[in-house]
Order: structure tokens, then C-alpha cells, then sequence
């Protein structure tokens, strides 16, 4: 029986991909060889490899090796890669973060940063997630070095302006959490797309990551919706990092079938947008993920259980992607 990216494809969408946990492949057989599968995942995404405290923990030192495991694995599968993330306030060093800069000097630690980091995987990435994050909650600039140097957000089309000088033939992406709302935060990240535009600067997708939680995702009219606002200026959307959790845990078995529904409304909404180009989980199995570690309690927010059983919410997506 045809499997999630069999289907995907079939369905009119490039990949349905997922994120790889570095430490997790090289430990876990079963986990390995799930990952592997080109016919279920034909996209993967380093977890944490390709960030900034990865790839330059110290200046000038650039270190490729946790990176490299998902562009191997991706090479040897025959899978794709998108690559996360060159610009963004968290996992980053402290050298980088806790340093006061003038717009110069920031400028030119931007410029080593994403040149050699987009050069190094010049020509593997199908996309980067170029500026992450940069919307705050609340529906202001996210509070960071760069914004504060800046004075502004000008140090976001001069992130895509490098990125597009180091490596002009991937997709350069915004990429942000809680956009799927439809609010203030939304708004803002319609903005930051016109105004990037508007600086002359090249952008070609909006991530939306998909952090969502089990009951209260948006319906697959409102996904769509949300989605579509970006598309109409003219940039790719995708789901880059779909993970739905239960806000409690034990959660009884009636959520496992609305966490279903709650993976089929957004994996409708993305096929229901044209130009919503993919869908990427952030991990796929219950026995690894960040939630726990930050929502304390929450979590099962994957499509395999913790032994890799497929759950409830896999046969959603499947069906949801079968019936396109
Ligand atoms: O690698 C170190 C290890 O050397 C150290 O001993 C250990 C002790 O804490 O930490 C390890 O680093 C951890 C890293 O994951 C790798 O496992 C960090 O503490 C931990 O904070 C980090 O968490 C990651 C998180 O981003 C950081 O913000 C999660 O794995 C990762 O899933 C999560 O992913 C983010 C996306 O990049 C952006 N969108 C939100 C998403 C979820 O937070």
C-alpha cells in the first residue's frame, strides 16, 4: 500500500518530508530505517545540524558534521533536503548574541555566516529557511540582536540578499510558528513578505511551521485561508514543521481521533492552496521530540507512536492525501 510520500506526490504536492533528529538516527535502528524510506519521507530537514550554534559555535570556525548527516542521508536516500535555518534569535552563541555591534559589523558576521554555510550545501538545499521567527507572538518584531542592531528590520531583505549571492538556486523562505491563526502574528508576517519585496530583496516562500495543538488547529477552510493570504504575493507556502499535540498526557483515545482530524484539516488546507508546494513533520515518531522538554505534560504529537506503530493520524493524512 502506497505510503506518505507516494501519496503526497500523487496528490500534486512536491514532498511529504520530515525533520531528522541527529542523535536519534545514528541510535536507533528502527528509527533509521523509517527515516530512510523515500516512499514515506521524501524530504528531510536537520533538526538542529545546519544551525547557528552547529555550524559557527565559535567565529570564523565553521563545523558541518551534525549538518552533514541529514545531506548524506537525504543523498543516499534519494530524498530532498530543506535546509533551517541561517537567521534567527535562538540556538544561536552567545558570541553572536550577547555582543553589542555596530550595523557594520553585524553586516559582515551575517555575511561569513550565510556564505559559507549556504556554500557549503550550494546546490543540495531545495529550499532554506532563510529568516526565522522573526514575528513575536504578540504581532510585533520578535525582540533579537539583529532587530535591535538594526534598529529595525532591515537586517531581514539583507539576510535574503546574502542568501540569494551565496547560493542562487534554492528557495530562500521565511519561516514562522502560529500563522496558521489567522491574527495579529499573521498580519505582521504578511509585512514582513511585502516589505522585503518592497526593499527590492528576493524571497520565495513562507514556512508555516505548525505548532499546533489537538483540538484547537484551525479547520482546513481557515488553514487554507491563512495560507492563501501568502500566496497571492506571489511566494510558495508549505508546512514545515507540523507537529499537533495533546495539551495533556494521559489524553483519552477520543483525542487520537481528533489529533487525526486535526492532521487532515491542515494537510487538506495545504491541498487546497495551489501553490502549498509540501508538508514536513517535525520528527514522526512519539518516542523522540522537543515538546515534552518545553511543554511539560504535552506531547504524542507525531504520527507513529513511541514503538512506531502508525496512530490514528497517520491514516488520516493518508486518507486525506488519497482522496486528492
Ligand atoms: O547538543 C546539545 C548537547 O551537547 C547538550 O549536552 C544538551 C544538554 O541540554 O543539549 C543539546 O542541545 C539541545 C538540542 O536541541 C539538540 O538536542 C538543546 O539543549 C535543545 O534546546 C535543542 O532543542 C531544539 C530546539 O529547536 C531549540 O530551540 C529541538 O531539538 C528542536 O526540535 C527545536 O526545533 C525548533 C525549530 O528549529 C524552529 N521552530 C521551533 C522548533 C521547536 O522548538
Amino acid at each position: 500500500s502506497a505510503v506518505l510520500n507516494d501519496l503526497a506526490v500523487r496528490a500534486g504536492l512536491k514532498y511529504f518530508g520530515t525533520a531528522l533528529g541527529e542523535s536519534a538516527v545514528s541510535s536507533d535502528a528502527t528509527y533509521a530505517s523509517i527515516v530512510s524510506d523515500n516512499t514515506e519521507f521524501g524530504q528531510l530537514v536537520p533538526e538542529n545540524g545546519m544551525k547557528w550554534e552547529s555550524t559557527e559555535r565559535t567565529q570564523g570556525v565553521f563545523t558541518f558534521a551534525s549538518g552533514d548527516i541529514s545531506a548524506n542521508q537525504a543523498k543516499k536516500n534519494g530524498q530532498g533536503l530543506r535546509c533551517h535555518t541561517l537567521v534567527w534569535h535562538s540556538q544561536l552563541p552567545s558570541w553572536v548574541s550577547s555582543a553589542t555591534w555596530t550595523v557594520d559589523a553585524l553586516t559582515a558576521v551575517m555575511e561569513a555566516h550565510i556564505t559559507n554555510v549556504m556554500g557549503h550545501y550550494k546546490g543540495q538545499c531545495y529550499s532554506w529557511d532563510v529568516v526565522n521567527e522573526a514575528v513575536g507572538d504578540d504581532g510585533n518584531w520578535r525582540s533579537s540582536v539583529f532587530l535591535t542592531t538594526f534598529n529595525g528590520t532591515d537586517y531581514i531583505p539583507l539576510a535574503f540578499n546574502l542568501a540569494k549571492a551565496a547560493d542562487p538556486d534554492t528557495k530562500l523562505y521565511f519561516n514562522d510558528y502560529n500563522l496558521e491563526y489567522n491574527g495579529a502574528k499573521t498580519d505582521r508576517a504578511v509585512e514582513l513578505v511585502k516589505l522585503v519585496q518592497a526593499a527590492g530583496a528576493p524571497i520565495d516562500g513562507v514556512g508555516f511551521q505548525g505548532h499546533l495543538i489537538v483540538g484547537s488547529t484551525p479547520g482546513r477552510s481557515s488553514i487554507a485561508t491563512a495560507l492563501q493570504r501568502f500566496t497571492a504575493l506571489g511566494v510558495e507556502v508549505a508546512f514545515t514543521e507540523l507537529d499537533i499535540r495533546h495539551g495533556s498526557l494521559p489524553a483519552p483515545a477520543s483525542a487520537y481521533v481528533t489529533q487525526g482530524d486535526d492532521y487532515a484539516n491542515v494537510v487538506g488546507g495545504c491541498l487546497d492552496t495551489p501553490n502549498c508546494i509540501g508538508v514536513t513533520v517535525w520528527g514522526f515518531t512519539d518516542k523522540y521530540s522537543w515538546i515534552p522538554g518545553t511543554f511539560s505534560g504535552q506531547g504524542d504529537a507525531l504520527l507513529y507512536d513511541a514503538d512506531f506503530n502508525r496512530k490514528a493520524a497517520w491514516t488520516s493524512v493518508s486518507s486525506v492525501l488519497a482522496a486528492k
